[in-house]
């Protein structure tokens, strides 16, 4: 095993215990782990840090590429081992150890981490960990089910520990096409032109001499949660595929469209097995993770080429897709996350960006991150990257959430991620808004008309129009603005629920 996974062969001697392995941090260390959305994280040796930090306290900031599986966040958050977390995660405790305080998080466009680190406006890095299929003969790592940050990890880092993950194929060699555009001020551009582009080479330079240890590990990549899709999140999909079909009916796309982005939840997974029973052709996706509805428009014919940074599928589908990847090998290249979430590339390819929000105002400002304003849920993710720099910039969301008693279209939002400059189109399974080309005010209307749940349309309407008398570019009563998460607290939901409060609306 070792022979067949470490082709150096003088590195051999370097393989050691994840227990060996997390006696090297030491308290206030910066240390970076691979990791993209449960893709290609540290299995063995976050854990074992984890587990030392019950027995002897310590605390380090924790960068990765974004969220961790296996619960390894919390497992992390639950022995206080972390002080700083950065640039995502989705763990249920870290987000409570985030909203209490102790955690610290810088929530982070996941394309600009790396330049971040290398543009030294962060501590060093002291230690990275790096997931690998094997390590070359050059002592370069072949990456595993994700790229993330991890060729700016094995730059930058002072230290790596290298895991070698034996359940993934060698067979997914190749897929991994690794870039870096150089540092400023002799950046040079990315010279990707279309969604299959290879630019650089399949493994991670990396200088063998920063290795302090290998680890083995043969523990699978954490499945990824895909809600099935229910009624609400079909029709949701159907209005997206009918707004393309329109689109291309007035020969504003063609057939295939452009380049797809989709982000997580459950609501964008579904929008995108809603391609499967469209009529569009030769559809390619530059994105950054790669569910499961990914493998199935590739299975169908319908997909030709994706592009992303991870692979992040459900147990089933990591069966089918590695028990064979050389069905995949030619459809499908993971690049490093500053390039998949690229503007320049972004932008030049014309990707549509499917993202999802928590909620939305009548101004179509958008607010992915923050529950009631105040609560961090996952982070930003890719969602920023994309929606500021696409040809088109869709938001689709649910209209209502809990039990109907929060509306998802709100006056104004409670925290703005994406700016009503960078929302083109939001979908809910009540219509679609096209906002392109309309002011405030319009916009207003188009979204309280075709995404509003029915039980707050009468009350959006009633707040825009005493807006509207009052004046304004953006008319808002601020005084008023937030009183629907008033009521949530004190009542339980956002509806009017006493005479009172309707009249303040009122
Ligand atoms: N106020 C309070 N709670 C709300 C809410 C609101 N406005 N909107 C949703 N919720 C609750 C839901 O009820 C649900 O709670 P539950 O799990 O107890 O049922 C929970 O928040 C999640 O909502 P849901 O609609 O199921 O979320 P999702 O799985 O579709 O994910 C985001 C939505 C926004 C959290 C997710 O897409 C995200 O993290 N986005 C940012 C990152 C990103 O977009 N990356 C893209 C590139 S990969």
């Amino acid at each position: 095993m070792i022979t067949e996974r470490i082709l150096k062969s003088e590195l051999a001697a370097k393989v050691i215990t994840p227990a060996q392995a997390a006696a090297f941090f030491k308290d206030k260390m910066v240390v970076a782990s691979s990791g993209f959305t449960k893709a290609g994280d540290s299995k063995a040796v976050l854990t074992a840090l984890a587990e030392r930090a019950k027995l002897d306290p310590l605390k380090v900031t924790l960068i990765t590429g974004a969220s961790l599986g296996h619960g390894t966040d919390g497992i992390l958050a639950d022995a206080h081992a972390i002080s700083l977390r950065l640039p995502f995660q989705v763990d249920t405790i870290m987000r409570r150890a985030i909203n209490s305080g102790e955690v610290l998080f810088i929530d982070q466009h996941l394309g600009e981490t790396a330049n971040l680190l290398k543009a030294n406006n962060f501590p060093k890095i002291d230690i990275a960990i790096l997931e690998a299929i094997c390590i070359e003969q050059d002592g370069s790592i072949v990456p595993t089910t994700s790229v993330g940050n991890s060729a700016s990890f094995a730059a930058l880092a002072d230290k790596i520990i290298i895991e070698i993950n034996t359940e993934i194929p060698f067979s997914l060699k190749g897929v991994h096409d690794i870039f870096s555009p150089g540092d400023y001020p002799d950046r040079r551009e990315i010279p990707i032109v279309n969604a299959a582009s290879r630019i650089g080479q399949g493994t991670i330079p990396l200088d063998t001499d920063k290795i302090i240890g290998i680890v083995f590990t043969n523990i699978k990549d954490s499945p990824a949660d895909i809600a099935p899709q229910d009624e609400v999140t079909a029709v949701i999909a159907r209005h997206i595929v009918d707004f393309f079909t329109t689109e291309v009916e007035k020969g504003n796309l063609t057939n295939s469209l452009l380049p797809l982005q989709a982000g997580i939840g459950k609501v964008a997974n579904a929008v995108l097995r809603g391609f499967l029973e469209s009529d569009f052709e030769g559809l390619t996706m530059y994105s950054e993770v790669l569910q499961d509805s990914t493998f199935d428009l590739l299975d169908s014919g319908k997909m030709t080429f994706a592009s992303g940074s991870s692979i992040t599928v459900s147990s089933d589908y990591y069966e089918h897709i590695f028990n064979d990847f050389s069905i995949y090998k030619d459809k499908i290249v993971l690049r490093p996350q500053d390039i998949s979430n690229a503007a320049e590339v972004i932008r030049r390819l014309g990707v549509i960006a499917i993202n999802t929000a928590l909620e939305c105002d009548i101004y179509g400002n958008v607010n992915s991150t923050h529950i009631a304003g105040t609560n961090m849920m996952n982070g930003i993710g890719g969602s920023g990257d994309f929606a500021r720099n696409s040809y088109l910039s869709i938001f689709v969301t649910q209209s209502v959430a809990k039990n109907e008693t929060i509306s998802r279209i709100v006056p104004m939002v409670s925290h703005v991620d994406h700016t009503e400059h960078d929302v083109d189109i939001i979908v809910t399974e009540h219509g679609l808004a096209d906002l392109r080309g309309l002011a405030p005010r319009q916009r207003a209307e188009v979204i309280i008309e075709h995404c509003a749940h029915p039980d707050y349309k009468a009350e959006l309407k009633s707040y825009f129009d005493r807006a509207c008398a009052r004046g304004g570019h953006t008319p808002h009563l601020l005084e008023e603005a937030f009183s629907w998460y008033t009521s949530l607290r004190q009542h339980g939901t956002m509806k009017p629920v006493s005479a009172e409060k309707v009249e303040f609306r009122a």
